[in-house]
């Protein structure tokens, strides 16, 4: 990967309407060699050219879509261009607008080293086949390897129930990473009680310091999170239902177990689109997710009242590196034949992370 030089004044000077022409021209001439996906938590003045929006697991399979484009734009964050990468044949660059800044932060809660680690302290003590490993999409190709190397799988918001039961089914125990949240919600609602479910800390050592319960535990939960959705509280939700009387409340679960014991509801962000969006008029909902979509949706429904859960903007800060003017820049050096910021898996990591990923479409 190489670091991205600040861009230069025929990016940064341009108006916002200068910019959309200029992407709309170049788009135009590269036709069908180019798809360009975007995450809903984009903002607006970049979702409006791409060709799919969709959350993690949709644009995953948009990605597998399109064999007749050399490149896929990706505005999102650097797990999602790997997976895309991994999932598309050779003939097919993938490229993302800022790698050097575009992360995730809760991605970036488990290293494969760690992960080595657990794997070893965990297995010492249960037996050599005792655990699937199951890795939220929001996570390094190379723990999406070892998941597949290890017979585990990969799963989104989106399908996590599916995932679960088919671990449940094999009478396994399960490392969840690395959202605890998502774990632990949804290993809730598969009938796993809390107590069966521990915490494993991957900055301690394990050694004499496993977490208690762990012989008995049915799931252990990475200690990762997502500090957009972590600031989503419980008192956010008495606070909007003494607000708005009559609020549905509906969160993501990557909130904490509390925000989604509270709730009305909880699911995916395509869960929680669709019932919006099919709520009837005059409804009032209080969103529990990133605020371009909840932006996004209040826009979109303007006959129902539907503001964020939290009165504080909860942003994902690097969903929002990706700009208009970073997506001109790109488009330009692929028309030029110099395409800049491709994401490249390694072919062993990108082998094993397909095994794991092309579970979870096989499951899903
Ligand atoms: P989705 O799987 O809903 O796209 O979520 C991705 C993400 O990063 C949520 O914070
Ligand atoms: Fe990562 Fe959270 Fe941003 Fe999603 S919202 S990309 S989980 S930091």
């Amino acid at each position: 990967m190489t670091l991205q030089a600040e861009l230069d004044a025929r990016y940064t000077a341009a108006t916002p309407e200068e910019l959309d022409a200029r992407i709309a021209e170049v788009r135009a001439r590269l036709g069908s060699r180019l798809v360009i996906l975007g995450h809903h938590y984009q903002c607006d003045e970049v979702v409006r050219h791409a060709d799919y929006l969709g959350d993690s697991f949709k644009l995953a399979r948009q990605a597998t879509r399109h064999p007749e484009a050399e490149y896929i734009v990706f505005c999102g964050v650097h797990f999602m261009a790997e997976s895309a990468d991994v999932l598309t044949p050779e003939h097919q660059t993938v490229l993302l607008l800022r790698p050097s800044s575009a992360g995730c932060p809760m991605a970036d809660m488990a290293n494969i080293d760690q992960l080595e680690i657990a794997w070893e302290e965990l297995t010492a003590i249960h037996g050599p086949d005792s655990y699937v490993p199951i890795t939220y999409m929001n996570s390094s190709a190379a723990i999406k390897a070892f998941c597949g190397r290890h017979g585990g799988t990969v799963c989104t918001s989106s399908n996590a129930r599916t995932v679960y039961r088919w671990a449940l089914e094999q009478e396994k125990r399960i490392i969840f990473l690395p959202d605890q949240h998502l774990g632990r919600n949804v290993g809730f609602e598969m009938g796993i009680p809390l107590d069966q479910m521990v915490l494993w800390n991957p900055l301690v050592i394990a050694d004499d310091n496993l977490p208690r319960g762990v012989a008995d535990a049915k799931v252990v939960l990475w200690q990762g999170h997502c500090s957009v959705h972590g600031r989503f509280t419980p008192e956010h939700v008495d606070q909007v239902r003494e607000r708005i009387p009559g609020v549905r409340v509906i969160a993501h679960p990557e909130c904490s177990f509390e925000v989604v014991q509270k709730s009305d509801e909880h699911g995916s962000t395509e869960h929680i689109i669709k019932a919006v969006s099919e709520s009837p008029a005059g409804s009032k909902w209080a969103i529990g997710t990133e605020i371009h979509l909840v932006h996004r949706l209040a826009s979109e429904n303007p006959d129902k009242t539907v503001v964020s859960l939290s009165g504080i903007a909860c942003l994902c800060s690097t969903m929002y590196r990706i700009d208009p003017p970073h997506l001109l820049w790109c488009l330009e050096s692929i028309e030029a034949g110099a395409p800049r910021n491709i994401i490249k898996v390694d072919a062993e990591t990108a082998h094993w992370a397909r095994v794991a990923l092309d579970k979870m479409l096989e499951l899903a």
